[in-house]
């Protein structure tokens, strides 16, 4: 049982939970289909053969959600739109309901405006996608601005980069390896001309949530150093540095796009400056030269021609889904960036962070939390100015190739019934926020 009182967060601290539109939604008969439905049909592709057709039902129970962040007490609420549901008939209702909800419940929307649902139609090795994300952003930003109080952009093109187009693990399901660096870059184009286009619509308070997590080599060889840091590269700051620095790490520049002419003038789009900085993180990586066989990692195997291995982290607790809980890597995650990015650095959020477990009694859950949330007390006393975070995940939910075999929610959802319960961090987390005021 934790009983210290959590530190004091400087005045203004939003504090949230996050979702995302596939995850929760279902009513997937409202919508244009998307990746992923498509890449859930086929056999084999999600562990228990599930599909996000109903999910939580939050499309129809939105309302029951909304009372269960109000009772929270949160400031802030971060879903996301799907692009898809935009695409259909009446779509953007659902979503002007939903913000209309939350604001007279006095819970600030923050909008995700792609989290990894790409319309079935669209593909990111195309250039274009990126200007017709603009165009989808402009659209979302016209509806709901006036009402909306952050934007986030992407959500870990990372990921969805590495698992759905070079891993083959999430939709829409490709093996291409470094041959999928270009989708990366064009979700990054499309990053910085949504950050325009949401501004020609007059919205603002703009950011990004990408994942992030410390590479620690597995020992001080040249050989672990070597793929410890190419790794921290394709993982981290390939996704950083564009945003922050407005380049690509040396060497990787030249394999993001079909034309390098193209990737100079697109860094500058890229670049364009964000009001704050999301960051997800979970763990820490520890890594080290290739080991020649197939690598379990969080689920997944990991081939064995890439140029390094993930290996275990231990001494430390791990979650439901394998990963360890480290929660001293968020402070030196988040000040890691302050010292590489210096005056660069936007103010920062934790737009996620969260542990799978199970049962309503979630013990693992409340300790998690804690340690992450005095973790990150750390790094503001250290000079980093953060100025949010959002628990993942409000709702337990369809955990993409895990299926609903995951749950990360403080609220435990009945799959049959659908009826919602309150977890044991649900009621400590309300009662870190109610000691807040
Ligand atoms: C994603 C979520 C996901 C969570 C837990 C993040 O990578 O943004 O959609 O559910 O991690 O795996």
């Amino acid at each position: 049982m934790v009983t210290n009182p959590i530190p004091q967060f400087p005045a203004g601290f939003l504090w949230g939970v996050s979702t995302s539109a596939h995850q929760i939604e279902g009513a997937a008969d409202a919508r244009e289909p998307s990746v992923w439905d498509v890449f859930t049909a086929e056999p084999g592709r999600v562990k228990d053969g599930s599909t996000a057709a109903v999910a939580c039902d939050h499309y129809h129970r939105y309302r029951e959600d909304v009372a269960l962040l109000a009772d929270l007490g949160v400031d802030a609420y971060r879903f996301s739109v799907s692009w898809p549901r935009v695409n259909s008939p009446g779509g953007l209702d659902f979503y002007d309901r939903l913000v209309d909800e939350l604001c007279a419940a006095g819970v600030r929307p923050v909008v995700t405006l792609f989290h990894w649902d790409l319309p079935v139609t669209l593909d990111w090795l195309e250039r274009d996608t990126a200007s017709r994300f603009a165009d989808y952003a402009s659209a979302v930003a016209g509806r709901l601005g006036d009402r909306v109080a952050k934007w986030i952009t992407l959500n870990e093109p990372a990921e969805h980069t590495l698992l759905g187009h070079a891993l083959g693990a999430h939709a829409p399901g490709r093996r291409l390896m470094f041959d999928a660096l270009p989708v990366a870059h064009h979700q990054l184009l499309a990053h910085g001309l949504a950050v325009r286009a949401l501004r020609a619509a007059g919205a603002g308070d703009i950011g990004i949530a990408n994942s992030h997590g410390p590479t620690w080599p597995a020992s001080a060889t040249p050989e672990d150093m070597a793929a410890a840091e190419f790794y921290d590269v394709l993982l981290n700051r390939l996704f950083s540095d564009p945003l922050l620095l407005g380049r690509y790490p040396e060497g990787i520049g030249e394999l993001m796009a079909k034309s390098p002419e193209d990737v100079a003038t697109d860094l500058k789009v890229i670049a364009e400056p964000v009001d704050w900085y999301g960051i997800n993180y979970y763990a820490p990586t520890r890594v080290g030269a290739p080991q020649g066989e197939e690598i379990a990692f969080g689920g997944l195997s990991l081939p064995s021609e890439l140029p390094f291995s993930v290996r275990e982290i231990e001494g430390r607790p791990v979650t439901d889904f394998g990963w360890p809980v480290v929660p001293e890597a968020l402070t030196e995650l988040l000040t890691g960036f302050r010292e590489r990015y210096g005056d660069r650095l936007p103010p920062v959020v934790v737009t996620e962070n969260g542990c799978s477990c199970e049962g309503v009694e979630d013990r693992e859950r409340i300790a998690y939390l804690d340690g992450h949330i005095r973790a990150l007390h750390r790094a503001v006393e250290a000079g980093v100015d953060v100025r949010g975070y959002f628990v993942w995940s409000l709702l337990d939910n369809f955990e993409w190739a895990e299926g609903y075999a995951r749950r990360f929610g403080l609220v435990h959802v009945d799959y049959t019934t659908l009826e919602r319960t309150p977890k044991a961090s649900y009621g400590w987390l309300r009662d870190l926020l109610r000691a807040r005021r």
